[in-house]
């Protein structure tokens, strides 16, 4: 029998903006009254206040995380059909965007501690004497991928490096912030993101001057100045009302993610002695928990359970991107075959996880997965 009990969700957007609703509704009222709708004052403002967050030069609002992955890929100058290497075990929006790009997916295993792209990988697909262009490393669920690695190794193979920030605001690898540390760091404010807007948003951080000026044009039709397109650019900017909403949350930032920390924090201890594989931590990186990913066997059994007892759970992702329909059999895979991108796909399960989440509902999620784990 369903369960009676106020059902706990996995994510939530709306506490969010409750936990911010008068500042929200001043910065939105602030647009409005202002008439400018699309970049201009609000969105430079965000660009300069973001970039000062993540340490690094130049940031650049575009439409969307996916976007901000198109346009970076495209402002690095590579060839069309050019390689990138990037992990399968990924929101599909990051392999989407290589081929939006004009590019070529090439797709690799991940490290099973981290689920993040595994340098044993990149460095057979290297080896096996075919010309990457570029490396896109995924922080996955909130934690860095091992660029101590990947960056030496791409450079060594004059491969630029893009970070997928779009689950890891605020995360920090030694002591920088992540996107701030390969060529460019490609961000989401998808309204679920540790940063997240009220409706679609991304932005794109480098510390190369020429690249952001490359960006800049990309965004806007290629435009050197209004009307005039220098190269074949596209429309993808940011709205002045997601900017304004941005920077009320950014400010709020490391709050909330503290929150996520304490909470991942609490699941770890309450969790240690079930049969549950826990999340790893990365020596020297600070985990921003986007996600609180489990591993589990009988993972559609143990969500099912969970769902009967009204708590939400989410699988990301019940696919690695090579065994999609839109791209099994035709993308360029890693030699060494994806046996743990396939697994990752069995086995995870992302418990309900977000800054507004109570004590006492983590408490009935941890009651119910002793019962059912
Ligand atoms: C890892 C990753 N990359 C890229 C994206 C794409 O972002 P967006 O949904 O803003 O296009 C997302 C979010 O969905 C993501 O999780």
């Amino acid at each position: 029998m369903a369960s009676r009990r106020k059902p706990i969700p996995q994510a939530a957007p709306l506490a969010a903006y409750r936990a911010s609703r008068s500042r929200i509704d001043r910065a939105v009222a602030r647009v409005l009254a202002s008439g400018r709708y699309v970049l201009g004052p609000e969105v430079e403002a965000f660009e300069r206040e973001f970039a000062a967050y993540i340490g690094c030069r130049d940031a650049i609002g575009v439409g969307s995380g996916t976007d901000a992955l198109v346009i970076a890929l495209r402002a690095l100058g590579l060839a069309p059909g050019t390689l990138v290497a990037t992990p399968s075990h990924t929101a599909v929006a990051t392999v989407a965007a290589i081929e939006l790009a004009g590019m070529t997916p090439l797709l690799l295993d991940i490290d099973p501690a981290t689920y993040t792209l595994a340098p044993a990988a990149l460095e057979r697909a290297f080896g096996g004497g075919r010309r990457i262009g570029a490396v896109i490393a995924v922080h996955l669920y909130g934690q860095a991928a091992d660029l101590d690695a990947l960056v030496p190794l791409a450079r060594r193979h004059g491969a630029k490096v893009i970070e997928d920030c779009a689950q890891s605001h605020g995360a920090t690898l030694g002591n920088r912030r992540l996107g701030s540390i390969g060529d460019v760091g490609c961000f989401s404010f998808y309204p679920t993101k540790n940063l997240g807007a009220v409706g679609d948003g991304g932005a794109v951080l480098t510390g190369d001057a020429a690249l952001a000026g490359r960006i800049r044009g990309l965004r806007e039709y290629g435009w050197r100045e209004r009307y005039v397109s220098a190269v074949p650019g596209m429309n993808s900017r940011l709205d002045s009302l997601q900017a304004a909403v941005l920077r009320v949350k950014l400010a709020a930032l490391d709050r909330a993610n503290a929150r996520r920390a304490a909470i991942a924090a609490r699941y770890d201890r309450s969790l240690a002695k079930t049969k549950l594989g826990l999340p790893q931590r990365r020596p020297g990186a600070t985990h921003v928990f986007h996600q609180y990913v489990v591993r589990v066997p009988h993972r559609d059994a143990l969500r099912a359970a969970l769902d009967r007892a009204a708590i939400g759970t989410a699988v990301h992702y019940p696919a690695p991107v090579h065994l999609q329909p839109a791209y099994r059999g035709r993308v360029a895979l890693d030699p060494g075959g994806l046996a743990e991108s396939e697994r990752a796909a069995r086995e995870v399960l992302s418990l309900p996880m977000f800054p507004e989440l109570r004590a006492e509902d983590v408490a009935r999620v941890v009651m119910a997965l002793k019962a059912d784990a």
